[in-house]
């Protein structure tokens, strides 16, 4: 039968969640076409307006009227933060699959009662970390499981971007307290969900964060106190002896969406940049000295799920594309099927992992994933 879905919020993930709900049946070609069947936003006039847009039946000004909805078995929630948990217990209590945006929770107490929520509930609940399901990171976890660069012992991840980069850019919603540390909990989340993949339990974590401008313009004239830090800086000790290193920054001048990962082994390195998201640098030691270097390995139907896209190689997904394979997972989930999703115990163990960084942070000291 037909999954009925429902849409929370219509901003930029909320459309993306849109475009994948449309897209699924028809990319996979393997599964029934969803049906779209309400969406929430903060008004009935904007609900109307973005239901007709983005092709849903029914509209509520409402969210609890949609997650209470006899005709809606999955829930997309891409409300801010600070709704999530809210909004995400609501769905599971009233019976429905819970597809959630990162990160899980504003706070860790929070994402513990979601995990809690989530296990009575017996429902799929899934973590909107997109970047985990393109088709070169699975190469590169084929790669690593393989033995390509032999044994991993270090891993490096940056995130940057320039959204916040300028001084005399509004005080907006992330540099409220109330979204979170900032950069640690809104972007540090995307590299710890990509580490998942590579290295096995965080053991120990300790971190440095820094408020690049203090203050920021209000509407109406003044400046008010920024709350959040836009730029953290994670170290991990990780099971086996793997070393860690994660740096966020919404400030970087001139990186747009730059998440730059490193492996390295003793065999060999592999690396990526989410702004060039369909191509694998690797090098492995092989061969006379004189020859060898990065060799890069450019995205085609070889890479699956990019087949499922498009039949010809170097055409290029981009990122909506990952939504739609995310999507597809998800679906694979409620049927009961294996599916490569970040669920709502991985989604708990990235949470602790970041509200342990704080807990360093804070103290100035190592300290494990923290406990709630
Ligand atoms: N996975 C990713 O790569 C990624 C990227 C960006 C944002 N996000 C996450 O997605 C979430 C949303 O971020 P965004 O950038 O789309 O924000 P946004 O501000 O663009 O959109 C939020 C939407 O939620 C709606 N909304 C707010 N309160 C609501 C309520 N009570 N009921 C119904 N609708 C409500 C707003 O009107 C708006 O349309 C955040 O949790 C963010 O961390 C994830």
């Amino acid at each position: 039968m037909a999954i009925g879905v429902g849409l929370i919020g219509t901003g930029f993930m909320g459309k993306c969640h849109a475009l994948a709900w449309n897209a699924v049946a028809p990319v996979f070609g393997d599964i029934e076409p969803p049906v779209l069947t309400m969406l929430a936003e903060t008004g009935e006039r904007l609900a109307q307006e973005r239901a007709r847009q983005l092709g849903f039946r029914r509209s509520t000004g409402d969210w609890r009227a949609l997650v209470t909805d006899p005709a809606v078995d999955v829930v997309s929630i891409t409300a801010p933060n600070e709704f999530h948990a809210e909004m995400a217990i609501a769905a599971l209590t009233a019976g429905k699959h819970v597809w959630c945006e990162k990160p899980m929770a504003a706070s860790l107490a929070e994402a513990v009662e979601m995990h809690r929520a989530w296990k009575r509930s017996q429902r799929v609940g899934v973590l909107g970390y997109n970047y985990i399901q393109n088709p070169a990171l699975r190469l590169m976890r084929k790669l690593v499981r393989e033995g390509a660069i032999g044994r991993l012992n270090h891993v490096r991840v940056e995130m940057d971007e320039d959204f916040m980069a300028d001084p005399e850019g509004p005080f907006g919603g992330k540099s409220a307290a109330s979204s979170g540390y900032g950069a640690l909990d809104d972007f540090a989340v995307h590299p710890l969900s990509l580490l998942s993949g590579f290295v096995g339990q965080i053991e120990s974590v300790f971190c440095d964060m820094a408020k690049p401008y203090a203050t920021r313009q209000v509407e109406g004239g003044g400046r008010r106190a920024v709350e959040t830090y836009d730029i953290a800086t994670a170290l991990l000790r990780c099971a086996g002896g793997v070393s860690g290193l994660v740096c966020a920054n919404r400030c970087a001048w001139g990186r747009k969406g730059r998440i730059k990962i490193q492996l390295f082994g003793d065999r060999g390195t592999i690396a990526f940049d989410q702004e060039r998201l369909n191509e694998v640098e690797v090098f492995t030691r092989d061969g006379p000295l004189e020859t060898q270097g990065f060799r890069t390995i450019l995205m085609g139907p070889a890479h699956p799920p990019y087949d499922r896209f498009i039949p010809a190689p170097g055409h290029e997904l981009g990122f909506n594309d990952l939504k739609v394979i995310e999507c597809r997972e998800l679906i694979a989930a409620i049927a009961g099927e294996p599916a490569a999703v970040l669920d709502f115990d991985a989604g708990l163990a990235i949470e602790r992992t970041v509200h342990g960084l704080a807990e360093s942070f804070r103290s100035g000291a190592w300290v494990k994933p923290a406990q709630a």
